[in-house]
């Protein structure tokens, strides 16, 4: 089945922080891969902002070797990348301040574009000022949008100045507030697997479920932004946007149509109803760590503290676990435990849908014996869905018993290789279709949870618990879980999936 997207017309796309590591590892080779794939009209342009003072050319080979270092040179075309480079253009300025917005407006005013986007991959310090040079240099036209990367402020104080101060340049409509795992295939899946199959509806509630695990899971430490991360730390970085718009996608109501306000609308639903988190919970609902040097993947790595820009005996927590209610009819009394973290032993996102028990087990006794079906979704890598049924061993003699998955492989099934998420999400700005882009009273309400948990934190005066890089945690994450009598599922790809 297949559903068409309005056609992208001729644009502008302004890229603020146009020598950064998102752009370099991100930006840039999603729209080269567009672009690749014939998606670019000719005449759309790709504009590179920021304060390095390089020229046209320049810019052109730091592009061309970021192609290079992050989609392989082997699987660049030699005439595609020819025409992306010809696309790009630079202008050497300062963005929140006024140098080099006449050198902008005359490159933009050359050409009338159809569509201009103006993508701010910059600190979210600079959004409103951003916002309104675009502004005062009159550069909106009747297509203008704006892109905002998270996270969008520091908490929800913040998060409303920007939103203010960008909403009063840009409407709702035209602000795209992007989180990149909207963007990934798996996830877009989700809608598909609960509302085209009619099979899970009627199991997709508390009477059926048990809890849900939410993992997002990275090897990597700070990478060079610890000047960022230090200020920011897992609940920011991770839970306030990419878990809980996983959250989202798995708890909420089904939407009467695709559009972006009945999608969104929907979310928005999920996040008023999270329990906030308060100080007596604090210790039984949250756990946060930073990780002490290890060994990840058998390599060995330093502690956080030890990393570069770290505030010497911060504080910043680099793991949460967090255990969540839903106050509505469909989940009360069905947990929902996130947890994310870096330099942990895998890199693999994945939510698991732990259903509960059958009422009574007739089958002759083992150990595995009541292990309950789940449904695991993985986001990355080895996008997959797999569902762990029990069935009978084939053969003469006893009835055994053994617990498999159906597996739907998407390596295996679609044969093609997965679009990056950020491929997905800077056409959608082109085409105007914001169904997969944040509005922004979900991330407002979404602060309002996380600033809950910030406070408790702060009034506890408790510091992060120490783990060793290279395990799942400190071990609070795995107390906290098997408190309510549950476990991790922390090797969801080994095994025959029981237990
Ligand atoms: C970003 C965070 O939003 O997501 C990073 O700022 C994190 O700290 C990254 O590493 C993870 O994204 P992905 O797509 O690699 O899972």
């Amino acid at each position: 089945m297949n559903f068409s997207e309005p056609t992208i017309e001729r644009f502008d796309y302004v890229v603020f922080g146009g020598t950064g590591d998102l752009a370099r590892r991100k930006l840039l080779p999603s729209l080269y891969r567009r672009d690749a794939d014939g998606q670019l009209p000719d005449g759309s342009r790709i504009v590179g902002a920021a304060r390095s003072a390089i020229d046209r050319g320049a810019y052109q080979a730091l592009v061309e070797h970021s192609l290079q270092e992050f989609l392989g040179a082997d699987s660049l075309d030699p005439a595609s990348q020819r025409r992306f480079l010809d696309r790009l253009y630079f202008v050497s300025m300062d963005a929140a301040a006024e140098r080099g917005w006449d050198k902008l407006s005359a490159l933009l005013n050359e050409k009338s574009q159809p569509t201009r986007v103006f993508y701010l991959a910059t600190a979210p310090e600079l959004y409103g000022a951003i916002a309104d040079n675009i502004h005062n240099n009159g550069l909106q036209t009747t297509n203008t949008r704006i892109v905002l990367e998270k996270p969008i402020g520091h908490d929800l104080t913040s998060a409303r100045a920007i939103n203010d101060r960008v909403g009063a340049v840009f409407s709702e409509s035209n602000i795209f507030r992007i989180d990149h795992y909207l963007g990934k295939e798996t996830v877009q899946n989700l809608l598909v697997l609960r509302f085209a199959n009619a099979l899970f509806e009627p199991v997709w509630q508390s009477n059926a479920i048990d809890h849900v695990q939410i993992t997002v899971a990275e090897t990597v430490g700070v990478e060079g932004r610890g000047g960022y991360y230090d200020h920011t730390g897992a609940l920011r970085d991770m839970i306030q946007n990419h878990l809980l718009q996983l959250l989202c996608l798995v708890a909420m109501e089904p939407p009467s149509t695709l559009d972006r306000e009945s999608v969104r609308d929907e979310k928005l639903k999920v996040l008023r109803a999270l329990s906030p988190i308060t100080l007596p919970e604090i210790a039984t609902h949250t756990v946060r760590g930073q990780y002490r040097a290890g060994a990840v993947n058998g390599k060995p790595v330093p502690g956080y503290l030890e990393e570069k820009d770290i505030g010497s005996g911060s504080a910043t927590e680099t793991f949460v676990a967090v255990k969540v209610e839903i106050r509505n009819w469909r989940w009360a009394g069905v947990p929902f435990y996130l947890r994310s973290g870096k330099r942990l032993p895998d890199k693999v996102s994945e939510i698991v849908i732990q259903f509960k028990p059958v009422p009574y087990w007739i089958f002759p006794t083992g150990s595995d014996q009541a292990a309950p079906n789940r449904l695991v979704i993985r986001v990355q890598p080895n996008e997959s869905i797999r569902l762990h049924l029990w069935t009978k061993e084939p053969g003469p003699g006893g009835l055994r018993l053994r617990n498999v998955p159906l597996n739907l492989s998407f390596a295996e099934t679609f044969k093609n290789d997965l679009p990056d998420a950020y491929e997905r999400l800077l056409m959608d700005v082109v085409r105007g279709n914001a169904t997969l882009f944040m509005r922004r009273d979900e991330v407002e309400t979404a602060w309002e949870w996380v600033d809950s948990i910030l406070e408790a934190w702060d009034n506890s005066g408790e510091r992060p618990r120490f783990y060793t890089a290279g395990t799942w945690g400190p071990s609070e994450s795995v107390a906290m879980i098997v408190r309510d009598g549950r476990t991790w599922f922390d090797e969801p790809c080994s095994g025959n999936g029981a237990g």
